[in-house]
């Protein structure tokens, strides 16, 4: 593989979106953010420059970062922010992965307006596992309904032509919404989600949580030259929400055949039917159809045998209130989030430094392996909804095979949690509704062709088993991706030691890590 550099320089800029100019923080001014172009296997070695009066890191969702924990990005997980005047570079190989994914800021809510695609090529002449795509569209989706409208000002106006295909790459950037996304009138082919590939399958509508990415083909039907169909997204949610926020992403518009005089017929705007907002059946079908390849050239390394196995809750609760503050909860409570009741602390210096430099105090090893009760979705009431606060982890030796089950608890507010892995892809193996059954569920597991991927939707009252194998070591976040949830407490880390060959240890940090 060959070094691909590129240069971020974090500054303010006045962007234009639906009629109103604000100023917001960017790389190099743009919004969304530049482009990562990279081939499997290559190296990348991103410089960015903090010009803003805030703290920066970025994280690059979803990349592997074997053995390149430094470059990971969440603050005071993997590294010290990155302050004013200061830079930083980012350091690490693609490995083994290749389709959409994106990169992100990892500090407070900056997210909102600091992401980017990054798009990952297949090596030098290996095929796509699918029809090569006529034109694999230089559109990406940001499913942002941050930025929602019933106008079409700034919507893309993606253009095709009858018969050929076309590569869409779809990424839920969104703050806080889990979204559904359809075009009118168009069938889509799935083939890819967090840059693992999947068994194709057809569909309308595709459900996409934040964090997560999709490829999908679309194939240009008959239709008349100008006609229009609305590409659009509703977030889904399964509480008692009370809106209809459908928001556009795109416009297909299919090209004027150039050998035939323009009709000037104007067509309407055809918009697609999008499942209701709190439509679980749809969402546990979609779910259900999604499966990793797993062919010879793209085997699914599902770990069969476990070594440990762990159980945790999450969601919201109650925390008594800082004395400084008053509180809208019960009895002098504030809410917050949590996995296995404990709201995760940040700490002041990032854990991975901690880690590796033995220092004490940072961070205990403590966390929960099953939650501090017996737990039990129906139970009323909620059998307990006081959190406690920890700076806590789990510590993995090296090579360990995980199977850990993530039981959303919906006793406050009814949504579903994405859950994102930061070092390891993971495997699905199953998913339910109400109690996880311990008994039961296990025997219906998916270990043959279960999807493959990074982030994955609790669903609200639901449960969510995956599979992965620490064979990566370093500290690795796991956490909530709807920002909300995240800035709650919703996280916790992993500690995965070292092995003892030489390529199954960390390396030291670069010299221009950020101090604390
Ligand atoms: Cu996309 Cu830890 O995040």
């Amino acid at each position: 593989g060959i070094t691909r550099r590129y240069n971020f320089e974090v500054k303010m800029q006045n962007v234009t979106r639906l009629c109103q100019t604000k100023s917001i923080v960017t790389i190099n001014g743009q919004f969304p953010g530049p482009k990562i172009v990279t081939r499997e296997g290559d190296r990348l070695e991103i410089t960015m420059v903090n010009n803003i009066k805030y703290n920066v890191t970025v994280h690059w969702h979803g990349i592997r970062q074997l053995r390149s924990g430094w470059a990971d990005g969440p603050a005071y997980v993997t590294q010290c922010p990155t302050q004013t005047g200061q830079k930083y570079v980012y350091k690490f190989r693609v490995a083994d992965q290749r389709g959409t994914l994106f990169w992100h800021a990892h500090i407070s809510w900056l997210r909102a307006t600091l992401y980017g695609p990054i798009i990952i090529l297949p090596k030098h002449g290996v095929p796509y596992p699918f029809p090569q795509p006529y034109k694999e569209v230089q559109l990406f989706l940001y499913l942002s309904s941050d930025y929602c409208t019933t106008h079409y000002v700034d919507a893309f106006k993606l253009k095709v032509k009858p018969g050929k295909t076309y590569l869409l790459r779809l990424i839920n950037a969104a703050l806080n919404d889990e979204l559904f996304f359809s075009i009118a009138n168009h069938t889509l082919t799935v083939v890819e989600a967090d840059a693992i590939y999947t068994k194709p399958f057809r569909t309308n509508t595709i459900l996409i949580t934040p964090g997560q990415t999709t490829n999908v083909l679309l194939t240009a039907q008959n239709h008349h030259p100008n006609a229009s169909f609305l590409m659009a997204a509703r977030p889904y949610a399964t509480g008692p929400a009370t809106f209809d926020n459908t928001t556009t992403a795109a416009i297909l518009v299919y090209a004027r055949d150039p050998s035939q005089k323009d009709t000037h017929t104007k067509l309407p705007l055809l918009k697609p039917k999008l499942p209701f907002f709190n439509d679980t059946s749809f969402a546990a079908k979609f779910n259900s159809k999604l499966r990793s390849l797993a062919n010879s050239n793209f085997p699914a390394n599902v770990p069969k045998k476990i070594d440990r196995q762990f159980f945790f809750t999450v969601g919201l609760g109650l925390l008594p209130c800082p004395k400084i503050q008053t509180c809208q909860g019960p009895n002098n409570t504030m809410v917050a989030a949590a996995v296995n009741n404990v709201s995760f602390v940040q700490p002041n210096i990032a854990l991975l430094q901690a880690h590796f430099f033995q220092t004490n105090g940072v961070f205990s090893t403590d966390f929960p392996t099953k939650p501090p009760f017996k737990f039990n979705y129906t139970g009323t009431p909620p059998n307990n909804l006081m959190l406690s606060r920890g700076t806590k982890t789990i510590v993995l030796p090296f090579n360990t095979s995980v199977e850990l089950v993530l039981q959303d608890t919906s006793i406050i507010g009814a949504e579903s949690h994405p859950l994102h892995l930061h070092g390891f892809n993971f495997f699905v193996v199953g998913q339910g509704v109400g109690n996880f059954d311990s008994k039961n569920d296990p025997a219906k597991f998916n270990l043959v062709d279960p999807i493959e991927r990074n982030t994955v939707g609790v669903p609200s009252g639901g449960w969510v088993a995956i599979r992965f194998r620490a064979d990566n070591p370093g500290a690795w976040f796991m956490h909530c991706h709807l920002e909300v949830h995240t800035s709650w407490g919703l996280k916790m880390a992993w500690i995965v030691q070292d092995g003892k060959e030489k390529n199954q240890k960390l390396p030291p940090p670069p010299s221009d890590l950020p101090k604390c």
